[in-house]
C-alpha cells in the first residue's frame, strides 16, 4: 500500500473512533517526550488508543515512551496527545517517525506542541529547567523530506525562517509569567544518538550555537512545518552535556529528571492548552 493510502487508512480509523466516542476533531497535537507521557493521562474525559491498534502506526520501543494517542475533551475543544515517539536511532525511517503527526494533521490538527528531554549546552540552563525552543540546528546528517515530495502534504522547499511560531512562543511566555514559571528561550541542537556525546563534541556544539541537545524533535518539526503546522517546542533540561560536570549519563536519570519537572510542565502546558487553539 502506498504511504499516502496508509495515511488515509489511519486517518479514517481515528475519525471513526472519534465519531464512536462523540469527540470533536482535535485542533492541537501535543507530542510528549521521555518521562512526560503521564500528562495525557491526567485528563478525566479522554479516549486512549494504543498505537498497536491504529493501522500502519508503529509502537515506540524505548523505555519511558508508551505508545498511544490520547484524545482529551476540554473546554477548549479536543486536544490530541502522542504518548511516546519513534526515534531514528531505533532504526525507524523518517516516514515512520512522522506518520502520526501527518495523520493528525489530516484529522484536523493545525497546531503542534513538541516536547523533549534535552541535555544542557548553555551554562545558564540547569536540570529541571523548561526551555522554549526558539530555533534549531539539524546536525543529524539527514533531512526527513529527502525523496520524492509528498505533494498531498506540502511543498518541495518549505520555508524554515520561522519554524517555531512567534505568536505561540509569546502566548506561552505570557502564561509562564502569569504562573511565575521561569522559561528561557534556547536553540535546540539535534543529533541522531543513540550514544551520548563526548565532552569535545559538547564543546563544539555549544560553539556552533546550541543551547540544549537531544535526539528527537527536529525530524518531526521539519515534517510538521512541511505539513503546515503552527509549531511550539519545549525542552525539559534533564542533565548537563557530557564533560560539563563530572558525571556519567544514563537514560534512567534522564527519565527521572523529566518526571521531576512534570508538575511545572503540567501547569504551564495545561494552562496554555486551556486558552489557545
Ligand atoms: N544528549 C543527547 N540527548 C539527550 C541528552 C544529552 O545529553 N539528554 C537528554 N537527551
Amino acid at each position: 500500500m502506498k504511504y499516502s493510502e496508509q495515511l488515509l487508512a489511519a486517518t479514517s480509523f481515528l475519525d471513526n473512533q472519534l465519531k464512536d466516542h462523540k469527540i470533536e476533531l482535535p485542533h492541537t497535537l501535543v507530542v510528549l517526550g521521555s518521562g512526560l507521557g503521564p500528562f495525557a493521562d491526567s485528563f478525566s474525559d479522554c479516549v486512549k488508543i494504543s498505537c498497536e491498534s491504529i493501522p500502519h502506526f508503529k509502537s515506540p520501543g524505548v523505555s519511558g515512551h508508551a505508545g498511544a494517542i490520547v484524545f482529551a475533551k476540554t473546554d477548549n475543544g479536543t486536544i490530541a496527545f502522542q504518548q511516546g515517539r519513534l526515534h531514528f536511532y531505533e532504526g525507524h525511517s523518517d516516514d515512520e517517525i512522522n506518520f502520526p503527526l501527518r495523520v493528525l494533521r489530516k484529522l484536523g490538527c493545525k497546531n503542534l506542541v513538541v516536547t523533549n528531554a534535552a541535555g544542557s549546552l548553555n551554562p545558564n540552563f540547569h536540570p529541571g529547567d523548561l526551555i522554549l525552543i526558539k530555533d534549531h540546528i539539524n546536525h543529524c546528517g539527514r533531512n526527513p523530506l529527502i525523496g520524492p515530495n509528498k505533494e498531498d502534504i506540502g511543498p518541495r522547499f518549505p520555508d524554515m525562517s520561522e519554524v517555531y511560531s512567534k505568536g505561540m512562543r509569546e502566548s506561552l511566555r505570557s502564561v509562564a509569567k502569569e504562573l511565575n514559571i521561569d522559561i528561557k528561550p534556547g536553540t535546540y541542537f539535534h543529533v541522531s544518538g543513540p550514544s551520548y556525546e563526548t565532552p569535545a563534541e559538547i564543546k563544539m556544539f555549544r560553539a556552533l550555537g546550541g543551547d540544549m541537545i537531544g535526539m528527537s524533535t527536529v525530524p518531526e518539526v521539519i515534517a510538521a512545518k512541511h505539513a503546515g503546522y503552527n509549531i511550539l517546542g519545549i525542552s525539559c533540561i534533564t542533565n548537563y552535556g557530557a564533560g560539563i560536570i563530572d558525571q556519567v549519563l544514563k537514560h534512567e536519570d534522564v527519565k527521572n529528571e523529566a518526571n521531576k519537572a512534570m508538575n511545572k510542565f503540567t501547569k504551564l502546558i495545561g494552562t496554555y492548552l486551556q486558552r489557545h487553539n
